[in-house]
């Protein structure tokens, strides 16, 4: 029998279910404002089945492919013939401000993912690197690492398991981690334990999680997730007719940025209002810049920026802004170092799937 503790997987009793099973849910935006490391219990929940119940001394992971010897691995021999690493990286799911999407158009049969789809945490494990060198994996340009886990999609078509992969030129790369702790805690089951993918600077869906197989092979995988699902489709494309493999692949995530306080709506004091919200470069680039106007972008103020652990977390901001009496119009936008700002609407980009909301933040209140 299922407990009220089991279906709410230790999370906080403010988060937003989206849907019970699957598991899919995120917390207020205020709570995410909280610090730059997310606590596990308020950490986004994003799933496309039922969550495997794999005990670690039942744990094993098959590494073959593209490699000249093929390995099997428990979790006794991950957690302790490899080096392991702590990153601290953010998860953002490709989903992530779906709500602001959908009031452009509808889009069927996706959760209305707010700004809680992308949490931080300090992950541990072994570099993926270190376990394709050790199955010895051939370095040809171009190759792909693809990752199965065992937990069944009922949306998917054919009904099959969750997959994914990265380039190989990713995975070697020393953030990527096969992952057994979570903010010093053995990785949760929810959050794929005993051992998961963490691909820093990917879309949250490239981070596989309940890990038991990788394949280097290639060409990239052909899993619904990543053939089919997860992508950015022409507007006007069906995605019930769509053929594998149209539209553009979700890898790197872009730049992008939220306001995560006030809340949307909020009612606040006159006088001093501290907003604050997180902004994110691409692919291991970084935010130089965050402005927030409150006329609706004539004119702009540059956010304090603060410290990051590293190019793979978000960078938070705040900016206190004297709120006078009435309707408050607060928009923000971030520049990477390469100069570049976001698209301005959700209108711009808006897709069939609802991915890949990275328009520039923006949120009404009133203060009184
Ligand atoms: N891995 C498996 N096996 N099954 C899944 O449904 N969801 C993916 C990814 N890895 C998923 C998965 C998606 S879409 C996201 S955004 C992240 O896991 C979410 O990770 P989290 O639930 O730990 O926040």
């Amino acid at each position: 029998m299922t407990t009220f503790a089991e279906e709410s997987w230790g999370k906080r009793p403010d988060f937003i279910v989206h849907n019970p099973m699957p598991y899919n849910a995120e917390p207020p935006a205020s709570v995410l404002a909280s610090g730059e490391i997310t606590a596990v219990d308020a950490f986004y929940s994003r799933n496309h089945g039922a969550f495997p119940d794999i005990a670690p001394a039942e744990w094993q992971l098959t590494v073959d492919g593209m490699v000249d010897q093929p390995l099997t691995l428990t979790y006794d021999r991950l957690t302790t013939d490899f080096t392991a690493h702590s990153v601290v990286a953010t998860l953002a799911c490709a989903g992530n401000r779906r709500a602001e999407l959908l009031k452009v158009r509808p889009i069927p049969g996706k959760e209305p993912w707010a700004k809680g789809a992308i949490s931080t945490a300090e992950w541990r494990g072994a570099r993926l690197a270190d376990v394709l060198d050790a199955a010895g994996v051939h370095h040809h340009d171009g190759l792909h690492v693809a990752f199965s886990a065992p937990d069944v999609a009922p949306e998917s078509r054919p009904v099959q398991s969750y997959g994914s992969s990265i380039p190989l030129s990713k995975a070697m790369s020393e953030e990527v981690l096969l992952a057994w702790e979570m903010n010093g805690q053995p990785l949760p089951r929810a959050h794929g334990g005993p051992v998961r993918v963490v691909a820093p600077g990917y879309v949250g869906a490239r981070s596989v999680k309940w890990i038991t197989g990788i394949v280097v092979q290639e060409i990239p995988s052909q899993n619904y997730f990543q053939a089919l699902d997860y992508r950015i489709l022409p507007a006007e494309a069906d995605p019930d007719t769509v053929a594998p493999g149209e539209g553009i692949a979700l890898s790197s995530l872009p730049l992008n940025c939220d306001i995560l306080v006030p809340d949307d709506g909020a009612e606040v004091p006159a006088g001093p209002l501290t907003i604050q919200g997180w902004a994110m470069a691409g692919d291991g680039h970084g935010v130089c810049r965050v402005d927030v106007s409150l006329d609706d972008g004539r004119t702009w103020r540059q956010a304090d920026l603060h410290p990051a652990a590293n190019r793979w977390t978000w960078r938070r901001w705040s900016l206190t802004v004297d709120a006078q009496p009435g309707p408050l119009s607060l928009t923000a936008r971030a520049w990477d170092d390469t100069g570049v700002t976001h698209p301005e609407s959700p209108a711009s980009l808006w897709n069939p799937r609802g991915y890949g909301n990275n328009a520039w933040a923006h949120i009404t209140a009133s203060a009184t």
